[in-house]
């Protein structure tokens, strides 16, 4: 099978696709994925420099989210509830390849009315989004959220997950054109270009002065942000986009009694895994209505093309979730088995 073996830390840019990669072999908690389409993230960047957190011991394939079909030969573990020929979505270690091993229980269904493409990257971006909003700052109808990157991956979700919580959202993303897409794809209410020196003012004038409710971060901008949050605001810890850890001046905190609090998805699996079915629960009912839908970046990689993908993913050029297609879906054929 192809599939992006990795064998020693390298730059992305150095990337080799194999075809005669040997095929992933599932442990007694896994079912084998055929992946018809494959979501790019930035810590693939830095996992295949050796430069994240989860480094796989040698050799391993490179991917961590996917969309495609429980593979016809595949073992069905007791308990697992999928059958060879559904459409899953999920997260595992080997994405980047025409099939992975996967727990099933890191598997969900993919609604009908979602293409492979859209349920690529839904995996890690929603829930994150989903839980900050409504977990941990318990977003109120009525309430403002100012989403910063919010054209990027997590951001586009946060806006959409917001305006279907009926929150006031303003989007801040740093060019025009990511700014269109919040409101195009997100229904954002509102946009502000946070490159702009005072960007803030004009968050303050949206709000009548107040100030936002909820700050949802992830590029290490809080303490820009702390500039236009109401009094008992709640700040949204999501992730350093932007690269530095961002420490904050707790003056700032403390002057409008506000709470900054982290959310961090991948840590429910270990330390509150009966959360997860009840944010899915939900989250697969939203899409399923049609009230959130996945956005996904305009070009659409093939599987020989991840390095590029991912060049332009560290050039800031995405929004949405950039999306590698590893084999075209055929509805027809598929509705058949
Ligand atoms: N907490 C969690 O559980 C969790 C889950 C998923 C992701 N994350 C984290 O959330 C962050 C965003 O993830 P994502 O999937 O939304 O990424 P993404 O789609 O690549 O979007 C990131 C956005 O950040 C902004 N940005 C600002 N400075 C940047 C810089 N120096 N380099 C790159 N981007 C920069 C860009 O928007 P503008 O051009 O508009 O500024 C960019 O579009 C990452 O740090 C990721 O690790 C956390």
């Amino acid at each position: 099978m192809r599939a992006y073996v990795i064998n020693e830390w390298i730059h992305p840019s150095k990337l080799t696709l194999l075809s005669d990669a040997p095929e992933p072999e599932a442990r007694l908690d896994e079912v084998i994925v055929e992946i018809y389409s494959a979501a790019l993230n930035f810590f693939d960047i830095l996992q295949v420099q050796g430069k994240y957190q989860v480094k796989p011991p040698f050799p391993f394939v490179l991917g961590a989210e996917f969309a495609g079909k429980i593979a016809k030969d595949s073992p069905i573990p007791e308990g697992c509830p999928f059958r060879p020929g559904d459409r899953v979505f999920g997260s595992a270690q080997g994405s980047f390849a025409d099939k992975v091993a996967c727990k099933w229980k890191a598997v969900n269904p993919l609604p009908d009315n979602l293409t492979f493409d859209e349920g690529a990257g839904l995996y890690i971006t929603w829930p994150t989004s989903y839980e900050a909003l409504v977990g941990r700052a318990q977003l109120k109808p009525g309430e403002s959220v100012l989403v910063n990157a919010a054209a990027g991956g997590v951001g586009i979700a946060a806006v959409q997950l917001a305006k279907a919580l009926g929150a006031k959202v303003i989007a801040a993303a740093g060019s025009q054109a990511k700014l269109d897409i919040c409101t195009k794809y997100g229904g954002a209410d509102y946009t502000v270009n946070y490159t702009r020196p005072d960007w803030q003012k004009e968050v303050l004038k949206i709000t009548g002065g107040k100030g936002v409710d909820v700050v949802y971060d992830p590029v290490g901008r809080i303490g820009d942000a702390l500039k236009c949050i109401a009094f008992k605001g709640r700040a949204l810890v999501i992730g350093f986009a932007a690269g530095a850890i961002e420490k904050l001046p707790l003056n700032l905190v403390l002057l409008k009694n506000v709470t900054v609090m982290g959310t961090h998805w991948g840590l429910y699996t270990s330390k509150e895994p009966e959360r997860i079915p009840v944010v899915w629960d939900a989250l697969l009912d939203l899409l399923a209505s049609g009230r959130i839908k996945p956005v996904v970046y305009s070009k659409v990689y093939s599987l020989d093309e991840v390095a590029s993908g991912l060049r332009a993913l560290e050039k800031r050029e995405t929004w949405g979730k950039a999306i590698v297609r590893v084999k075209n879906e055929d509805r027809k054929a598929s509705a058949k088995l």
